[in-house]
């Protein structure tokens, strides 16, 4: 086997759109970087988001006649978190995002309109004004294209199809990555003097997931293992509408346009948990009331409610909720212009991740995160639907703007090479040079793994994972349940080294790939668990029932996680305040 070696002053891992935006800024910056995905970069998972980006533009008037502002923006995200965000990163983040949205139109992003032709902004749940930017239901999509055309037209290298198997740390400093290249299954190095996690999120630990199959966390388990802690991984946002049957995503901009949910009843129910905000609560909210129903005997059978869009018509339907329609013909067998869409709450989004400061920079120098994966936080205990494309396009900006300062300081660690460098194994022994020690022993985990002869199937492995994350770490939590869950992730952990993985070629070992994912997904399922057991209040997304009270005496703090001799410990960090002082949430 050949390792192969290549050099870039920036390798960004992740492929969606704050890989992509924070690509485009380094490029045009003349910086030479490069973009690692384990998909080609538009089956990032960032294509799936539907309902859009918010930002105050104030392009459609709030309901007494006030217009949207920045503030208020950063008012509703802060409220929204239950008052965890950081409030300096909020700002900044809700600074910027008019700014962002014209940017990207400028790029390509085909924004839908007003009469008057402005961008339109449609109401969101938690939001004082309707302020997301969409692109009918298929924002994600859009936005993903144009930055994608953007990178590839400034001739941006992608190494795509290739799998991050290890970041090269040494004395707290980052100096790149080792990655497996699925189709050949060679091993190379990348020498950088920065690297950006940008993977996403890890929705797949869960069984019920709007989430692609790609998103497990890749990101947060390499750099949790790289010595970065992460931050809040407890607080796991469950959309309220995902279609009963494979929690395909039923965008929020479905009630955004008007759409209701019913119980078996035909009772809107969100008129009594949430009386001024009814079904534009915050996810968090409304997810639990949902859950509540279907516990109370007034959800459908399997476990569901209804979504109700008849009474918007057919042509407004297909305006502007085109793939929703085409999402519950195709995978429901329901037309949302004759009936009521069947949904539950799946998981979708993490708010925790790689703990970072406001300008992306981990506690390891040269390794910097943002959009999902990372921590920075600006959603604290639960993010508003729309907040999230927005943050991945801002950050990937602003924390590229600070790798492109911090590099112009560093001297290459390597002389530049132009073409890659093909290095034997064996020399690579001898010679201590980080990048090829770490492809030697990346290389040496791989054989091992192929090696083992255990009896257990990775397959039902990850199934036990999945159904004990969503039974015991769920949207209602107890300790009970919770202990109990923790112990059964200990349990599977063990199990995983008794796997043996059947096929043995490297070449295209979907196998390897998925087993190198879930030993991750456990390492970060026992970080959730514990984080979980340890806050005793109930916050945003935290919803517990043995403590159902928020406690800011004693948890108005970001939890933190690190891994030391292979031990996951728990401290507590404190949250940026600003000029929100925390209060009641009332919607
Ligand atoms: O419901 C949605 O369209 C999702 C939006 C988001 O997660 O921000």
């Amino acid at each position: 086997m050949v390792y192969v070696i290549h050099q870039h002053d920036v390798i960004i891992i992740g492929g969606g759109l704050t890989g992509l935006q924070a690509a485009i800024s380094l490029a045009d910056s003349g910086i030479n970087c490069a973009i690692i995905s384990k998909v080609h970069p538009l089956r990032s998972h960032s294509v799936a988001a539907q309902g859009g980006m918010n930002a105050s533009l104030g392009n459609v008037q709030g309901e007494d006649g006030t217009e949207d502002s920045w503030e208020s923006h950063a008012f509703d995200t802060v409220k929204g978190s239950d008052y965890l965000a950081d409030q300096d990163a909020v700002e900044l983040m809700c600074r910027e995002a008019s700014r962002t949205v014209i940017e990207l139109e400028h790029m390509g992003t085909v924004w839908s309109r007003l009469e008057n032709g402005k961008i339109a902004q449609r109401p969101f749940g938690g939001a004082g004004f309707p302020r997301t930017c969409y692109a009918s239901d298929r924002t994600g999509h859009n936005i993903l294209n144009t930055l994608y055309e953007q990178a590839v037209d400034r001739e941006i290298p992608f190494y795509e199809e290739f799998f991050v198997t290890s970041l090269i740390t040494k004395d707290q400093l980052c100096t790149g990555c080792t990655a497996l290249e699925i189709k050949t299954g060679k091993i190379h190095g990348f020498n950088a003097k920065a690297v950006l996690m940008a993977t996403g999120g890890f929705g797949r630990i869960f069984n019920k997931s709007t989430n692609a199959l790609i998103n497990t966390g890749d990101g947060q388990a390499l750099s949790l293992c790289a010595g970065a802690p992460l931050n809040d991984m407890e607080f796991v946002q469950f959309h309220p509408t995902t279609l009963y049957g494979n929690n395909i995503l039923i965008s929020e901009g479905a009630r955004g346009e008007g759409g209701i949910l019913l119980n078996n009843k035909n009772e809107r129910f969100m008129e009594f948990y949430a009386p001024n905000s009814v079904d534009l609560a915050p996810r968090d909210v409304v997810a639990r009331s949902i859950e509540q129903e279907i516990i109370e005997g007034r959800g459908f059978d399997g476990g569901y409610v209804h979504l109700d869009l008849r009474h918007l018509g057919a042509d407004r339907i297909m305006e502007r909720l085109p793939g929703i329609r085409q999402i519950s013909m195709d995978f429901a067998g329901v037309d949302p212009i004759n009936e009521p869409i069947p949904v539950q709450p799946g998981q979708h989004y993490s708010m925790g991740g790689i703990d970072v400061d406001i300008n992306g920079a981990t506690n390891i120098k040269g390794l910097y995160a943002a959009g999902e994966c990372a921590c920075i936080s600006v959603h604290g205990a639960n993010r508003l639907g729309g907040n999230s494309l927005l943050e991945t396009v801002v950050f990937g900006r602003l924390v590229a703007e600070k790798i492109i300062d911090d590099v112009q300081k560093i001297k290459p660690t390597h002389e530049p090479v132009s073409t890659p460098e093909s290095v034997n194994p064996h020399d690579s022994v001898s010679t201590p040079e980080p990048v090829k020690m770490a492809m030697h022993e990346v290389d040496n985990k791989i054989e091992d793994m192929l090696q083992r002869k255990g009896k257990e199937n990775l397959f039902n492995i990850k199934d036990m994972m999945t159904r004990t994350m969503s039974d015991k770490f769920g949207i209602s939590r107890d300790q009970e349940k919770m202990l109990k869950g923790l112990a059964d992730i200990k349990d599977i952990q063990e199990k995983i080294s008794n796997v043996s993985i059947q096929n043995k070629d490297r070449k295209f070992n979907q196998a390897l790939i998925h087993f190198l994912e879930i030993e991750g997904m456990l390492l970060l399922a026992e970080t959730i668990a514990l984080g979980a057991i340890a806050r005793e209040e109930s916050r945003g997304s935290h919803k517990r029932i043995d403590y159902p009270e928020r406690n800011d005496l004693k948890f108005l703090k970001h939890t933190q996680v690190e891994l030391r001799d292979n031990k996951i410990h728990i401290s507590y960090k404190d949250v940026n305040m600003g000029i929100f002082e925390p209060k009641e949430r009332v919607y």
